[in-house]
């Protein structure tokens, strides 16, 4: 087996990496995010992942969610496009309009509280038999991918677990998955898999990264989500899919770093690190 350099980022590579934009651009220029999150008793994952994506600069996001969170984003996040579906929308209804916004999205980000129903279970089914975009799967994504038989490690899917998650996923025990992080986000190839836990690890198919910023500050509900979106949208400007990953965990974990200058590290809420994105971005 070749072995692998694992690399980490410092702050002086951010502005290498971060992609720069442009004077003479418009929307188009920046990309298209599609995230399927948030179910009836879950809408925050949708607002945090829709606005993680906006703050990395892509160009628009539109939410598929349950017609639950429709007011909320509409008062949260005004510059998000909705597609709201309820619990007596039609199956035929919901896959025409599936299939119309995956063919405008440049990236897909699917899972962030979006839970286990039937027409969550059938949004995930449609959008997983995408191939040639991006599809980056999280939280509900990767609990529904576990109950499937198909392989959904393909090369244009980035997978981004908890341990739990990683756990159910590939049928391996937490405690031995944390034996050896690397190994186990290996089995993901060639997918991109961002591993998370204090250390989170990626991976894809040649390139090993283990990130060195964050703080226990993130470890409150809503961070995963904020970086799922944070994923979608530098993928959505033409980053491939190990940088993207890499970067935004990198950079998620510098607004925790930022933060607790500050601040009580205890304090610090999912909004807090999409407000402090603005602050630590080229
Ligand atoms: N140090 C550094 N980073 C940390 C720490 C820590 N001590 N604790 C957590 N983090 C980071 C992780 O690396 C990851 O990027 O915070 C993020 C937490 O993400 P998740 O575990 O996905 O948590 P979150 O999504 O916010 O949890 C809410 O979503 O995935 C589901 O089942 C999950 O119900 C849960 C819900
Ligand atoms: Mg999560």
């Amino acid at each position: 087996e070749v072995c692998l350099q694992t690399i980490s980022y410092d702050r002086e590579d951010v502005k290498k990496l971060f992609p720069q934009r442009i004077p003479y651009s418009n929307k188009g220029s920046y990309g298209k995010v599609l995230v399927i999150a948030g179910s009836k008793n879950m809408g925050g994952a949708a607002y945090f992942a829709a606005r993680a994506a906006y703050e990395m600069g892509c160009g628009l996001v539109k939410v598929i969610t349950h017609q639950n969170n429709r007011d909320m984003l509409l008062e949260k996040l005004p510059e998000a496009l909705l597609e709201c579906y309820h619990e007596e929308t039609k199956e035929e209804e919901i896959s025409d309009m599936l299939t119309d916004v995956v063919q405008w999205a440049d990236v897909i980000a699917c899972g962030p509280g979006l839970g286990t129903s039937p027409t969550a279970r059938s949004l995930f089914e449609t959008v997983i038999k995408e191939e040639n975009k991006p599809v980056v799967l999280d939280a509900d994504a990767i609990n529904l991918a576990s109950t499937l038989s198909d392989n959904i490690f393909q090369k244009n899917k980035i997978l981004t677990p908890h341990l739990k998650e990683m756990s159910r996923l590939i049928e391996t025990p937490v405690a031995t998955i944390q034996t050896d992080l690397m190994h186990y986000a290996d089995m993901a190839k060639p997918a991109t898999i961002v591993l998370k836990d204090a250390r989170t690890v990626v991976v894809s198919d040649e390139k090993r990264y283990i990130n060195r910023s964050g703080n226990h500050a993130l470890a409150k509900g809503g961070s995963g989500d904020v970086l799922c979106g944070m994923i979608a949208g530098l993928l959505a400007r033409k980053t491939e899919p190990f940088l993207a990953a890499s970067l935004a965990t990198y950079l998620h974990g510098l607004t925790a770093e930022e933060y607790v200058k500050n601040r009580s590290s205890s304090s610090m809420f999912a909004s807090d690190i999409l407000d402090m994105l603005s602050t630590i971005l080229p």
